[in-house]
């Protein structure tokens, strides 16, 4: 590949293993974020055109403010960017457009371009155990969420990268992927797999959508995110996520990793 291919969210838990699986392939890579070396920030338009000159592609995850995403893509097609990977999330079309805003503008703005683009909608991360917002409350052995029983099918962000980069070196253009993990899985179940790995025990406390706000208001999240977090939470439990998809073993000629093998690889 002699391509070079800026990486978005490039510290983050995709991101991150975007750039190792795309320099993997023999792609050049430039990562971008408000602490790389290459500053990209989505809240200082100054910072977007050093970072999208001379390069061929870009993986995108999705700005917070909508108003960001059309000229984000139109000053990369300006700059001669041609192909577009773009994170989303599972079952956006089934989401009010005012839960996740950011994310619709996103997929808006790449299918308007004249480029390539790929979107790739994924399930919820079974990093989001280890490595960002359940992390804490895992670790102090007690996730408070606003759950039920509903199966939730986690995507494993290896695969995720993995799929990217397919979306990168062969032709997925037009093409919406919807990634999950290959069976669902409870959070009672989940946290009881990575409890038992641990020898510790985890307890699940299911919340009110209420009692999650709040809980979320006191860790400082806005009431616009705390909203379209509980709005993600209600489409969960209605089941709109609990399916499967097939997109990963169709893609990658593999089944998409199990949690007891996340679980196995991370919590060891
Ligand atoms: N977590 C899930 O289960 C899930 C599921 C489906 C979709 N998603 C979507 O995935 C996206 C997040 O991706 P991720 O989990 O790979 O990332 P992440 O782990 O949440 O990390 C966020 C990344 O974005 C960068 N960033 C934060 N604010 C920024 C700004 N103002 N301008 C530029 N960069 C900024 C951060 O680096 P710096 O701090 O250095 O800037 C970091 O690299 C979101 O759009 C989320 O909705 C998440």
């Amino acid at each position: 590949m002699t391509q070079e291919i800026l990486v978005l969210g490039a510290t983050g838990k995709t991101g991150r293993r975007v750039a190792d699986a795309l320099r993997g392939a023999g792609a050049t890579v430039r990562p971008a974020s408000r602490s790389s070396a290459v500053r990209f920030d989505w809240t200082d338009r100054s910072t977007w055109r050093p970072a999208l000159t001379g390069v061929t592609g870009a993986y995108l995850i999705a700005p917070h403010d909508p108003a960001d995403a059309a000229p984000f893509v139109e000053l990369a097609e300006e700059q001669g960017v041609r192909r577009l990977v773009l994170l989303s999330g599972r079952g956006l079309d089934r989401t009010p457009r005012h839960v996740f805003a950011g994310m619709h503008a996103a997929e808006d703005a790449v299918r308007a371009s004249g480029l390539d683009w790929t979107v790739l909608r994924a399930n919820n991360f079974t990093q989001n155990f280890s490595e960002e917002i359940w992390e804490p409350e895992v670790r102090a052995g007690r996730l408070s969420l606003p759950v039920d029983d509903t199966p939730e099918p986690f995507v494993d962000v290896r695969d995720i990268a993995d799929v990217a980069v397919k979306a990168f070196t062969e032709d997925h253009a037009g093409r919406t992927y919807d990634l999950s993990g290959p069976a669902g899985v409870t959070f009672a179940d989940a946290v009881a797999k990575i409890g038992a790995r641990t020898g510790r025990t985890i307890e699940l406390v299911r919340l009110t959508p209420e009692e999650y706000r709040d809980v979320l208001l006191s860790y400082g999240v806005s009431e616009e995110e705390a909203a379209e977090l509980n709005g993600m939470f209600e489409g969960m439990r209605k089941g709109l996520l609990a399916t499967p998809a097939d997109d990963i073993a169709r893609l990658l000629g593999r089944p998409a990793t199990d949690f007891d093998t996340y679980v196995a690889d991370t919590w060891g």
